[in-house]
């Protein structure tokens, strides 16, 4: 029996999906089950890359969801409202849910799931985090026997396809940002994805399903790329290590019970990666996500983190789920499946970023003088700073560029020794400050 979508978008994504729908021989025979109902756009009179009947065609999103033809709906027209709105009214209404939609995911998927949970549907997410990399399902379901130690991506294209070209080409930050506005690889408003927004999103959803609790999206501390000066991703090259915009979340101490709060360190920063790093090496607007877990080891996820064709082929892995279930007559019959449904078990909080360990890259700029490296030393040793490396680069007399890399440290530590720096005569400015793994 044909089971009924219902599209509210018809954009990039949208388009991607009705595709699929629209070719279903060679793909999995479920595929050829699934019936295109409905389709919400703003602007019925815009150019499309997939020719549908006009009578599909609405502009009331509304009208999709209530539609009694429609059988699951998939929310792929971003932003915050009236998507979160739509969602529940799907939800309400009994309606399984699909959806792309990072940002209302990061900020309301507490609400939307518990709202799921109560009504007994699903709401799957593949698609919100890596684009065609399956990373959801895995950490609910493949990953659920592991105590997860530490998830950290490369979880935005924008700014990864900015970063390698940098890297690559010695470019400025600036120079690469409107070649790639140019190109269609960054938005015309690239602020969500340069100042870190969007892969704080993501890795709050990642958090939450790998600590098995909701994580505040508010609190988590972003740096992006913005501010990035390419002599920093030239003197990373030739210590040894790339600059990537790495989002990371990871277990603060030991696992906590089940009824406790678990700790966690989730940020997002551009952090200095050692070459044979498994995730130095991913160029280009590819994403990848390294889970870490006990016992599983390292397992990495690799590929496409956006485009059409790859958003559209988690967004119709999601549909086939629920279309599988509903094949078998088992939703809502038998309750939801925990695992595809990720219901929360836990409440995790965000330790104090004051009191987190890491390495740090630092670049000073001080006066081309005999002894600076010294009292710079002194300065770390005194805070109980241990150096890895400390290295005078040549810069533009009479000025000396000092690039120092430490060893871990306590965050409070390392702040402490560089006030102690600022306040050295021969110092006049610390110019760069970048986490290092
Ligand atoms: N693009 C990617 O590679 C990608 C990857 C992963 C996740 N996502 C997520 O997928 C979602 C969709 O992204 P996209 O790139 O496909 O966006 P898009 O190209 O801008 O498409 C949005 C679609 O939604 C329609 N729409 C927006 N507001 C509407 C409203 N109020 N009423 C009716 N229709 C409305 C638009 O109609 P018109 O066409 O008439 O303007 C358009 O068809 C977003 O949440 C995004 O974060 C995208």
């Amino acid at each position: 029996m044909a089971i009924g979508i219902g599209l509210l978008g018809l954009g990039t994504v949208g388009a991607g999906v009705a595709g699929i729908l629209a070719t279903p021989e060679g793909r999995h025979p479920l595929v050829g089950e699934l019936s295109l109902r409905r389709v919400a756009v703003r602007d019925p009179g815009r150019p499309r890359p997939v020719e549908l009947p006009a009578e599909l065609i609405t502009t009331s999103p509304e009208a999709v969801v209530d539609d009694p033809s429609v059988d699951i709906v998939v929310e792929v027209m971003g932003g915050l409202e009236p998507a979160r709105s739509l969602i529940l009214r799907a939800i309400a209404a009994g309606k399984p849910v699909v959806t792309a939609n990072k940002a209302v995911i990061a900020r309301h998927g507490e609400e939307i799931a518990a709202a799921a949970a109560e009504r007994g549907v699903y709401v799957l997410i593949e698609a919100a985090v890596g684009g065609g990399i399956p990373i959801i399902e895995p950490l609910k379901q493949s990953l659920g026997g592991n105590r997860i130690r530490r998830v950290s991506g490369i979880i935005n294209g924008t700014t990864n396809y900015i970063l390698s070209r940098m890297a690559a080409e010695g470019a400025a930050y600036a120079e690469v940002l409107a070649d790639a506005q140019r190109l269609g690889y960054a938005e015309a408003d690239p602020a969500a994805d340069v100042q870190g927004g969007d892969a704080a999103d993501k890795i709050a959803i990642l958090a939450g399903l790998a600590y098995g609790g909701p994580v505040p999206r508010a609190a988590i501390p972003a740096e992006g790329i913005d501010r990035l000066d390419a002599r920093d991703v030239a003197y990373a090259d030739r210590l040894g290590y790339v600059v990537k915009l790495l989002a990371v979340a990871e277990r603060v101490g030991e696992v906590a019970a089940a009824e406790a709060e678990q700790p966690l360190d989730v940020r997002v920063h551009p952090t200095l990666l050692p070459r044979q790093h498994p995730l130095a090496g991913v160029n280009g607007v590819n994403n990848a996500i390294l889970v870490e877990g006990d016992p599983v080891g390292q397992v990495m996820f690799y590929g496409p983190g956006a485009g059409a064709g790859p958003t559209a082929s988690a967004v119709v892995a999601d549909i086939l789920n629920i279309a599988g279930i509903r094949q078998v007559g088992g939703e809502g019959a038998v309750g939801l499946d925990p695992l595809l449904a990720a219901s929360s078990w836990r409440r995790c909080a965000l330790v104090d970023g004051s009191d987190t360990r890491h390495r740090n890259y630092v670049r000073l700029q001080t006066r081309d003088e005999p002894g600076v490296i010294g009292r710079i030393g002194t300065c770390f040793g005194e805070a109980g700073v241990s150096i890895q490396s400390i290295v005078q680069f040549e810069a533009d007399d009479p000025v000396a560029e000092i690039v120092v890399i430490t060893h871990e440290v306590r965050e409070s530590q390392f702040r402490g020794a560089l006030a102690a720096i600022t306040g050295l005569p021969e110092v006049q400015t610390v110019a760069a400050c970048l986490r290092t793994l």
